[in-house]
């Protein structure tokens, strides 16, 4: 079969890479792709939102099956697009990607059906939001609620921090129209754990846990970035979290969106923290994590053809999902000045280090190439993955290779997994 697959990161380049381990896939695209995922696929220059260009695309390569990486264009309801036109996708529906795309309606969702979560208000008036911060707690938790590639969130501290966040996001409107409404919720302290999910409508199939590190410095200092860094699994996700999870938080959310009229076909992936009171959602995506996919795909034992398919047509309950009793540990190398302002361009070296090096991958996110070599072409440049027997081994295997690679800014975090020495 042909498969298309849509996004240009370390996530797809990670897709890219499980897809091609199914004997059932000839032929892999992808659009817009990157340097490293061209080693599976070929590239197509079509942008992830350019909806009608893709779908038409798809056609006159006969694509039997699409997977979407990206949050956008799930929100902006390319699945509707394609589905419309007769088209096989993986992915939530636009009514269903709303989960991830606002965050009033995921927290309306979880207050109507008692999943648990962060108390919150939501506001569309910056007048009431500013008088709620009054009499509000802190710290407290500012969120936009449409997608701000992951910087709308602000934390608080003090009562003018959180009065200038309000004015920022809903009268400066500095995450543009994410910030016509807001949600103003408790801040929780705990462990925070990434849980994703394959979902067909009603079963719901979570796969190994994993956790990511968004502070760009080590001890979890400066600025959020989409992710530095991630292992899997999480020592904190316990057997017994997972069985509360899975009554409370993971078959109410498929329950609930079923009920609400949007079946949920994808992928969801819950953001929790584990607190004293129990597990709680901090929030859900509608896609794989970046870099979360590229420590849970390679542990993933099952065809993920097969499990996409089973999403799409509702026989989830039929898959057998596995993962590897290992661990596995991702270090992202990044353009020193991430994620404000960086050099790119910039030769990359050592890259074929990773080939025929089972246990050690290197997926890349902005990377392009140039005339026979590769260069930096983004603030996360690539993920170098390496797998182990338990997370220590990992760990020591990923900062190993981290070393085989060079680029003149080469930025990245040394304490990628200083959890798991805490559990
Ligand atoms: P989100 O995009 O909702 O995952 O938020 C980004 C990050 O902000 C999370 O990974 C948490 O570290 C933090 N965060 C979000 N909501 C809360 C909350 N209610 N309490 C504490 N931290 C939070
Ligand atoms: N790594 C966090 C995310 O993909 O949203």
């Amino acid at each position: 079969m042909k498969v298309l697959i849509v996004g240009s990161g370390g996530r797809e380049h990670a897709i890219a890479w499980k897809v091609a381990q199914s004997p059932k896939v000839d032929k892999i695209y992808c659009a817009p792709g990157n340097a490293g995922i061209e080693e599976y696929a070929e590239c197509v220059a079509i942008g992830a939102m350019e909806f009608d260009r893709l779908a038409a695309f798809a056609k006159e390569k006969g694509i039997d099956l699409t997977v979407i990486g990206m949050d956008d264009p799930l929100v902006g309801g390319i699945v509707d697009v394609f589905e419309a036109q007769g088209l096989r996708v993986f992915g939530p529906r636009k009514n269903a990607a709303s989960l991830e795309g606002s965050k009033a309606f995921s927290k309306d969702l979880m207050k109507k059906y008692g999943i648990p979560t962060a108390a919150y208000e939501s506001f569309t008036d910056a007048d009431a939001a500013l008088a709620y911060l009054e009499s509000a707690k802190l710290p407290i938790v500012l969120k936009a609620d449409g997608l701000a590639l992951g910087k709308g969130v602000l934390i608080c501290n003090t009562l003018e921090e959180a009065k200038d966040g309000v004015k920022e996001i809903m009268l400066d409107k500095k995450f543009g129209s994410a910030g016509n409404c807001m949600v103003i919720e408790e801040f929780m302290t705990g462990r925070e754990v990434s849980v994703l999910s394959y979902v067909d409508g009603k079963t719901i199939k979570p796969m190994t846990s994993a956790q990511d590190h968004k502070r760009a410095g080590d001890g979890d200092t400066g600025l959020n970035t989409g992710g530095m860094g991630t292992f899997s699994p999480s020592p904190f996700y316990t057997e017994e979290v997972d069985e509360f999870c899975r009554k409370y938080i993971y078959q109410p959310t498929v329950d609930a969106m079923a009920a609400e009229g949007r079946p949920f076909h994808g992928i969801i992936f819950f953001g929790l923290m584990l607190t004293e009171d129990g597990p709680k959602v901090l929030e859900y995506n509608a896609r794989f994590g970046d870099p979360e996919a590229q420590v849970v795909l390679p542990r993933m034992k099952t065809d993920i053809i097969d499990v996409f398919e089973a999403c799409i047509d509702g026989t989830l309950d039929q898959v057998d999902l596995e993962f590897e009793d290992n661990a596995a540990v991702c270090v992202v190398l990044a353009s020193d000045g991430y994620p404000v302002h960086y050099e790119k361009g910039l030769k990359i070296d050592g890259l074929d280090a990773f080939q025929g090096k089972d246990g050690y991958y290197v997926f890349h996110a902005g990377t392009a190439k140039r005339g026979e070599g590769i260069v930096t072409n983004g603030g996360r440049v690539l993920g170098v993955t390496a797998t182990g027997a338990d997370l220590k081994t990992a760990r020591a295997n990923a900062y190993e290779a981290v070393q085989w690679v060079s680029f003149a800014n080469k930025y990245y975090r040394n304490d990628i997994g200083r959890a798991i020495d805490e559990a």
